[in-house]
């Protein structure tokens, strides 16, 4: 059956971690996959999920499914996280949420839903995206185009482009949006723009899809939802795709959620009626340990601190480590301002680097950094950070 067929091309992003594996040199530095790594180079489960499992493995009683949209708890914790507790959306019973595998899934549901009932839309990405995103818009058929999102000459968000571009996208099309700490650029919109954004998605009639897989890694929990507070003010449909793999580090758990807001109660149900459709027909019903655990630790407020605590440091950690780039290509000789990297947000750091330099830290320095030159700045510790930032500097002056 294979014998003709040629083979696909490894993945953009784990593709890296795969040849990253393989590499015998000492010095090695993965900053492909965003995945959260420590002081000592590991990533660590965190405190209150190790103290949520033993919670639960006492209290587990059967292995039993869960419902097509997962614990109906774990619904409840995902919407009071994206828009707090007491917010009309949670209130007025105006959002259908599903677990989802991963942030990856939520997408994909998302994407399998809407090619049933908005068939000849067109699914806009940010230009530049993440790199599974137009597979994943592209496996059930829809159109793809791009509205523009980052300037690489100004090292800022491209304003005036990305509102001209949104104003000119027609009624049912499709916008993918990242809630914060864009990826793979870490530039985010300010609450000026949101609102801009928000008010041009109103009179458009396009709709919202908002990826949000970094809750917590810009500002904090609650001050990351702007741009969801924002769009659910607008009282009309969206859809919000979460992940907790990164700021519960449950990355191999798949745990996250599609949310769909809907305009009133009765619609809400219809939605979640077609959403449990489609799970029913993709994957039947969720793996039950991640999404248990994550609620488990929202209900449980000693949990919750803890966990709040821990993302706290790890955000921290994130921001002295950016600070420490752009000193250390400083003291290497590059002469160039890199400040910029100080002032992006999330994992990532659009470095600038090139095709040709990424290829050259790949095979001189054993430097694994993912195409268009983006950077998993939490995989630097102060460990390898010399290192890096002399090859950075070498790659930047050759
Ligand atoms: C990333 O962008 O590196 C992460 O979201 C991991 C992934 O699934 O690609």
């Amino acid at each position: 059956m294979w014998k003709d067929i040629e083979a696909a091309p490894p993945d953009a992003i784990f593709g890296l971690t795969e040849a990253f594996k393989k590499d015998e040199s000492p010095d090695k530095i993965n900053l492909g996959a965003g995945v959260y790594k420590n002081e000592q180079g590991i990533t660590p489960i965190f405190a209150c999920v190790k103290d949520a499992e033993r919670i639960l493995l006492g209290r587990e009683q059967t292995k039993s499914y869960l419902p097509i949209s997962g614990d109906p708890g774990y619904g409840i914790c995902v919407q009071n996280l994206l828009f707090g507790a007491d917010s009309e959306i949670v209130t007025g019973g105006r959002a259908a949420t599903a677990h989802a595998p991963g942030g990856t899934g939520a997408l994909r549901m998302g994407a399998e839903l809407l090619k049933r009932f908005r068939p000849a839309a067109t699914v806009w990405l940010s230009g530049p995206t993440w790199a599974n995103h137009r597979a994943i818009f592209s496996a059930p058929g829809f159109a793809i185009n791009t509205y523009p999102y980052y300037d690489a000459a100004t090292r800022q968000l491209a304003a005036d482009d990305l509102l001209s571009c949104l104003a000119t996208i027609p009624a049912g099309d499709i916008v993918v949006l990242h809630g914060c700490c864009h990826n793979p650029s870490g530039v985010d919109l300010d609450t000026a723009q949101w609102e801009q954004v928000f008010a041009i998605s109103t009179e458009r009639g396009w709709l919202p899809l908002i990826d949000f897989a970094y809750q917590g890694f810009a500002d904090g929990i609650e001050a990351d939802r702007t741009a969801i507070e924002l769009c659910a003010r607008t009282g009309g449909d969206f859809f919000v795709a979460s992940s907790f793999s990164k700021n519960f580090g449950l990355y191999n758990e798949r745990t996250g959620a599609l949310t769909i807001v809907c305009s009133s109660k009765e619609e809400t149900a219809v939605a979640m009626s077609h959403l449990k459709a489609t799970i029913r027909a993709c994957y039947s019903t969720p793996p039950a340990h991640g999404g248990l655990v994550v609620k488990t630790i929202l209900e449980e407020p000693n949990l919750r601190g803890s966990w709040e605590q821990e993302l706290t440091l790890m955000r921290e950690r994130i921001a002295a480590t950016r600070t420490a780039l752009v000193e250390g290509l400083a003291a290497h000789g590059v002469k160039e301002d890199y400040r910029f990297i100080a002032n992006q947000r999330g994992m990532f750091s659009f470095s600038g680097l090139d095709e040709q330099a990424v290829a050259w830290l790949r095979e001189e320095k054993s430097i694994y950094i993912v195409g268009g030159g983006r950077i998993n700045v939490a995989g630097l510790s102060s460990a390898n950070i010399d290192y890096f930032c002399a090859a950075m500097a070498e790659a930047i002056n050759r």
